[in-house]
């Protein structure tokens, strides 16, 4: 058998945003894979997650390049590996037969040939939700948001939670747990209608538009009349120190990640370190791999509110492996609302 396989990858590093010219899409031809001894798996690819740390992947270097595996450097002209949803086209392993669904380590690309030891696992056919949410709710965003929140912040009901990039993938889920613990909740986001969307459709007490605020901590002092017990941070920036200065004492913030830093380091964050001193505001960064060990409960928990319409996922999808660089660089202009993901082929 011979199959060709079309790929999206990086023409050079990228060292600042991202730009359709940094891409290319490439074909390979799959066929001298097919080895029965080589204990693979190749896998059509249906639905790939696009996720804002692949521009880390994609610098000539970055620390977090070495922190853990799926972080790794992306080398120019290779496929790039991502999280995602497909179907078993061969399989060289007595655990995985032709057909069967699969979530697990997939590639920017149409197929993906799966070695021994990398992340696959069978998806639960009887989990009776769009394959999608499989990549996201049910993947390392919704891991990301339900650990980040309750394992890292440690809220309790009643607190002050602030979400930034809230409308996001990672950021609308959390805001939505808060709120199911009984916090009180506030989201920033980069438009009138992302603010709406918080506010409506995934009933956050308050937003705001930050691109419209002078003043971020006078923004934030306006939303928390009593102070911020916790901020979880995905962007970094100006607005970590902004939800510093507005931090109550014992206030915990949780880093998820800091996309306003990605792909400006000249906007790096310098909270005032005498407010986390005298206010003992304890910082904790995490990666959503930690929460395996809580991944059962996370997804009991998760299937138990979509179940009964406590909790609403947002997905933003696009369509064929060609529209995988626009979907990314989106990303870095807020051009998604929900979780965004590549629709690579039908089910
Ligand atoms: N720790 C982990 O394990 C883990 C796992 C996944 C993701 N993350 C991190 O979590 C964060 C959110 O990821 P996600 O997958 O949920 O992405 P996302 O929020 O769905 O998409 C990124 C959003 O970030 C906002 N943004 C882009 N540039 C910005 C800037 N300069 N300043 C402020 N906001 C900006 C945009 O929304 P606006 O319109 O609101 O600007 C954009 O829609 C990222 O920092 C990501 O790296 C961490």
């Amino acid at each position: 058998m011979e199959v060709k396989n079309k790929y999206v990858a990086i023409k050079a590093n990228i060292n600042g945003a991202p730009e359709e010219s940094d891409f290319e899409i490439k074909v390979e031809n799959l066929s001298h894979m097919f080895e029965p001894e080589s204990k693979e798996v190749v896998i059509k690819n249906l639905l790939v997650s696009i996720d804002p740390y692949q521009i880390n992947r994609m610098k000539s270097q970055s620390s977090s390049q070495t922190s853990i595996s799926y972080a790794t450097a992306i080398t120019p002209g290779e496929v790039i590996d991502t999280y995602g949803v497909g179907r078993v086209l061969v399989s060289h392993r007595p655990d995985f037969k032709k057909g069967d669904l699969v979530a697990g380590l997939l590639t920017w690309g149409e197929y993906t040939v799966v070695k021994e030891g990398s992340l696959l696992n069978k998806l639960d056919p009887s989990l009776a939700f769009p394959l999608s949410y499989h990549v996201g709710v049910f993947g390392f965003s919704g891991l990301a948001a339900y650990g980040g929140f309750f394992e890292v912040c440690k809220p309790k009901p009643g607190e002050k939670v602030f979400v930034s990039a809230a409308s996001g993938s990672i950021g609308h889920l959390v805001g939505q747990y808060a709120k199911l613990l009984g916090c009180y909740v506030v989201g920033s986001a980069g438009s009138q209608e992302k603010v709406n969307f918080l506010k409506e459709t995934v009933g956050f007490d308050d937003a705001f538009n930050y691109k419209q605020e002078t003043d971020l901590k006078s923004a934030l002092k306006r939303c928390f009349t009593q102070g911020i017990d916790v901020y979880f941070d995905n962007v970094g920036g100006k607005m970590l120190e902004a939800a510093v200065a507005n931090m109550n004492s014992f206030g915990r913030v949780a880093i998820c990640g800091v996309i306003s830093e990605y792909t400006n380091a000249s906007t790096r964050a310098a909270p005032d370190m005498k407010d986390i001193v005298y206010k003992r505001i304890r910082i904790q960064g995490f990666l959503a791999a930690d929460f395996m060990p809580v991944y059962a409960d996370f997804l009991s928990k998760t299937v138990e509110y979509l179940q009964d319409g406590k909790l609403k996922t947002i997905e933003d999808i696009s369509q064929g492996v060609e529209s995988i660089p626009s979907a990314f660089i989106g990303l870095f202009n807020g051009d998604n609302i929900g979780k965004k993901i590549v629709k690579v082929a039908d089910e």
